[in-house]
């Protein structure tokens, strides 16, 4: 989308251009400083990152970037996390400007792909030398703590070993694992018996949907994105069959910010209001056939506009029910009308298919590697994820970080300025031990959360909203008086730690680490911002 010449300086055009120079501003201003911009000395500590997907390297990053040292960990033998086992032809579907994963993230597009985001991802990776410090084909199956460990409950944390290896000590971890791990498998009923192709929604490069049967199982965003690829290919009335009935939302970022925008994060009498909205300017005559019965602010939506459109032409088409068995020929389903239950007796009805898409998710990677009693049972109540701090650090030990790893239902994005937020959240607790919060504390924090949402359904931290997750940041660093000192820096980036005194032999700076309030990165002179002009 670059601009070539003044011919073709059409709106699209000027939007690209202006597009362009946001993200190299907000580069200058937000991007943490590159390995080869900082001053020389120990690092502040060591932190381990666990996945190497986009949530891992911008983590790293922004810890190496304040003068820590890192090692990540993946268990596969390439970065990019799930963006590297899914199809060339998937995307985003909100707008890129809501899934800057990192500050120096460049998109070319409204809605990149695959490859694009995976480009970046290397980008980030190299530019802050993490290849150097990344361990591929390396699986974490424990972390214990280390006997220099000192106690939470006195205001210490814990140091961590990764898989039993004594010789190398963490300061911190970050669990990056994501929630998408290995695809879920389906026992579809009767497939043996199934003559035609079965293959989960992540797998579809090469294959040819031209005037095929498709039928798709499950209603989730890889469900629609499926659908999407089955018209394109030029499918014979593609059909998804879903057992629940999800919202979809128009791919329209003000649309988007605006939904994300609710303070409260759980139904309210005023919901009505974009449910209402939703459904008459949306799914538009589409209404009774898919538009969910439960409350909006209850689970992820699905961002699309044009699924609905070719289900409105009739080119795809959308079933509610369940599937009972499959033939040789297709599928034997039960169709349900809306109201009716999952389970309950509907219509049945046989669908043929030439190729069955089976798009019902992804396993949630297990963080089991963690001790267990950092998430304990009390009163009837379990600290597990999502029910901890700021939904992202157990209440055990403020020195385990969780980005993007412990979530299970949202309106917002996984991949956006929080990712960095949180990574600062963990260099303040260790670096300044009277911003940390004890266990006590966090437990009250997760109990205080449970009381104001507590007639949420399913479960009080199971959902949130954006604006939700900026209220908990922001009041988070109000709470104490210390940690407002760190605003700009946590908020921001803006501010670093540096060793004041003398220079060991080899000239690297020794010493209490001092912090430094300051914006000099915005001038964005030397190496950075040398690279952010080439890539
Ligand atoms: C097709 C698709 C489209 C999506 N589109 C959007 C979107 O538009 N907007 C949005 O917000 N989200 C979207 N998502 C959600 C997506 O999961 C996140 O956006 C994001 O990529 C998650 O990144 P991550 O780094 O947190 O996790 P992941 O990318 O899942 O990376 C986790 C890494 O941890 C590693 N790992 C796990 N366990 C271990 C272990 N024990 N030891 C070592 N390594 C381990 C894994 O190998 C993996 O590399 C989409 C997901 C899919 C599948
Ligand atoms: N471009 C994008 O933005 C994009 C694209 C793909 C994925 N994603 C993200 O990736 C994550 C996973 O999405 P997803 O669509 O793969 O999974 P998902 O959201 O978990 O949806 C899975 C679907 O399969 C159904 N299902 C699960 N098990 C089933 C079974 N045994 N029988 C019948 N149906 C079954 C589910 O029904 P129930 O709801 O009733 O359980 C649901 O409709 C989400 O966070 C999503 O936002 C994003």
């Amino acid at each position: 989308m670059a601009v070539t010449n003044a011919g073709n300086f059409g709106l699209g055009a000027i939007v690209s251009y202006v597009y362009q120079w946001i993200q190299i501003l907000i580069a200058y201003a937000f991007a943490p400083k590159l390995p080869a911009q900082q001053v020389k000395q120990r690092p502040l500590g060591h932190v381990a990152v666990i996945g190497a997907g986009i949530t891992g390297i911008s983590t790293a990053s922004h810890l190496i970037g304040h003068g820590f040292e890192v090692t990540i960990f993946d268990q596969a033998e390439e970065i990019g996390g799930i963006w590297s086992r899914v199809n060339s032809t998937s995307g985003l579907q909100i707008s890129s400007i809501m899934y800057r994963f990192h500050p120096a993230v460049k998109w070319t597009q409204g809605y990149p792909h695959r490859d694009e985001i995976l480009k970046n991802t290397q980008k980030i990776w190299k530019m802050y030398d993490l290849d150097k410090r990344t361990r591929l084909g390396f699986k974490v199956d424990k972390v214990t703590r280390h006997s220099s460990s000192t106690d939470p409950q006195e205001g210490g944390h814990a140091r961590w070993v990764i898989n039993g290896n004594e010789d190398e000590v963490f300061d911190g971890i970050v669990v990056s694992t994501g929630t998408c791990g290995k695809p879920k498998k389906m026992d579809l009923p009767g497939e043996e018996k199934f003559k035609g192709k079965i293959v989960h929604s992540s797998q579809l490069d090469g294959l040819d949907c031209k005037g095929k049967k498709v039928l798709i199982v499950g209603g989730g965003a890889s469900g629609i994105e499926a659908l999407e690829l089955a018209v394109q290919q030029g499918a014979d009335t593609p059909t998804i069959l879903a057992r629940s009935d999800k919202w979809i939302i128009p791919r329209n970022t003000i649309v988007n910010c605006a939904l994300a925008l609710q303070p409260l994060g759980r139904e309210t009498w005023l919901s009505f209001i974009p449910e209402f909205l939703l459904k008459k300017l949306h799914y538009r005559g589409l209404e009774d056939k898919m538009a969910p019965s439960q409350g909006f602010y209850t689970e992820t939506p699905i961002v699309n506009t044009s699924a609905l459109r070719h289900i409105r032409k009739g080119e795809a088409d959308y079933q509610r029910g369940d599937v009972i068995d499959l033939d040789e020929d297709g599928i034997q389903f039960n169709l349900r009308k809306r109201g009716q239950k999952k389970g309950d007796d509907g219509k049945k009805i046989h669908y043929n298919a030439d190729i069955i898409v089976v798009a019902t998710g992804f396993e949630v990677p297990s963080i089991d590697f963690l001790p267990q009693d950092l998430f304990p049972e009390q009163g009837g109540f379990h600290y597990v994820r999502p029910n901890m701090y700021l939904q992202v650090f157990p209440i055990e030990d403020c020195s385990v970080l969780c980005t993007n790893a412990t979530f299970r239902n949202a309106v917002g994005t996984v991949g956006h300025i929080h990712i960095g937020i949180m990574a600062r959240t963990l260099m303040l607790f260790l670096m300044d031990k009277s911003t940390r919060p004890k266990p006590r504390d966090m437990r009250l924090w997760v109990d205080l959360i449970r009381f104001i949402k507590d007639r949420a359904p399913g479960g009080q931290l199971d959902f949130f909203t954006y604006m939700e997750l900026c209220i908990w940041l922001v009041s988070f660093l109000f709470f104490r008086v210390n940690r407002l000192y760190y605003f700009f820096f946590v908020t921001f980036g803006w501010g670093f730690w540096s060793r004041e005194g003398k220079t060991d032999k080899s000239g690297r700076l020794v010493g209490e680490p001092k912090f430094h309030l300051s914006i000099s990165k915005l001038i964005g002179k030397g190496p950075s911002a040398q690279f952010l002009k080439n890539n």
